[in-house]
């Protein structure tokens, strides 16, 4: 039985004030642990240290937005695995579609971060999804292979057992329009099949795959119901602490 992880992603939002009152109360909820449900918080770098704080203690996990490939040296603006390890973060988004669709990250780029991270010892939270005219061009499957192809060049079966993959449709993401539970399932069943012909089955089988896009509480249910979504990665509503809570609240219930 796989683990639902519940993520929340807040992006370029919160100050120190409002960032720790949020982490404060997922750490509440979230308590000393759930045998189904683990809890994981992105805040922006700048907050990592204060936040890690806030939570400790609790069974909340702390992850980056983001990375560089490169050891510490001279990449001004940019910051290493090893910092992020540092101040007590575990996981690192990468591939989200706001880095790849804003800040024009290629399938190269996130691959080079997603082996600095696995050799940093971290959990990648690797983010797949496509376009609304790719889906509406048929294009769903052969953009995730792509993705998970390019993606997670190079990786063995025992560092993919270190990933987490949350699929997230852009046409979903900040936009209200949730993928149905079973668009979710279709492309969830996909992406494992995938990791089952590229790895083997039982390396795809330990796999957990989330959905991302336009996750509330309200719809938080249906969509982990279905057998291979694995939990969520949560944007607009993971500033929220009752609805974060909320969708927390809706994996335990499962
Ligand atoms: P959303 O964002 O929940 O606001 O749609 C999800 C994400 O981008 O990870």
């Amino acid at each position: 039985m796989r683990k639902k992880l519940v993520a929340g992603n807040w992006k370029m939002n919160t100050d120190s004030k409002s960032g720790v009152e949020l982490a404060k109360a997922v750490a509440t909820a979230a308590g000393t642990g759930h045998d189904k449900v683990d809890v994981l918080i992105c805040p922006p770098f700048v907050y990592l240290t204060t936040i890690a704080q806030a939570i400790s203690g609790s069974a909340v996990k702390l992850g980056a937005q983001n990375c560089y490939f490169e050891k510490p040296g001279a990449f001004t603006g940019e910051t290493a695995v090893s910092m992020i390890k540092d101040v007590g973060a575990g996981y690192v988004i990468l591939g989200h579609s706001e880095r790849r669709h804003v800040l024009h990250e290629s399938d190269e780029l996130i691959n080079r971060k997603m082996i600095a991270v696995l050799e940093g010892g971290l959990v990648p939270v690797f983010c797949v999804g496509e376009l609304l005219s790719e889906r509406e061009g048929n294009k769903t499957e052969a953009v995730l292979n792509t993705q998970m192809e390019k993606g997670l060049a190079g990786i063995s079966e025992s560092q993919l057992g270190q990933v987490v993959i949350a699929y997230e449709p852009v046409w979903a993401i900040g936009t209200g329009k949730t993928a149905s539970p079973e668009q979710a399932e279709e492309a969830h069943a996909y992406i494992r099949s995938w990791l089952a012909k590229h790895y083997s089955q039982a390396a795809a089988d330990k796999m957990q795959i989330l959905y991302g896009g336009s996750v509330k509480p309200d719809n938080a249910k249906e969509l982990m119901a279905k057998p291979n979504v694995d939990g969520a990665l949560v944007g607009g509503a993971s500033l929220k602490a009752a609805d974060f809570v909320g969708i927390i609240d809706a994996a335990k219930s499962l």
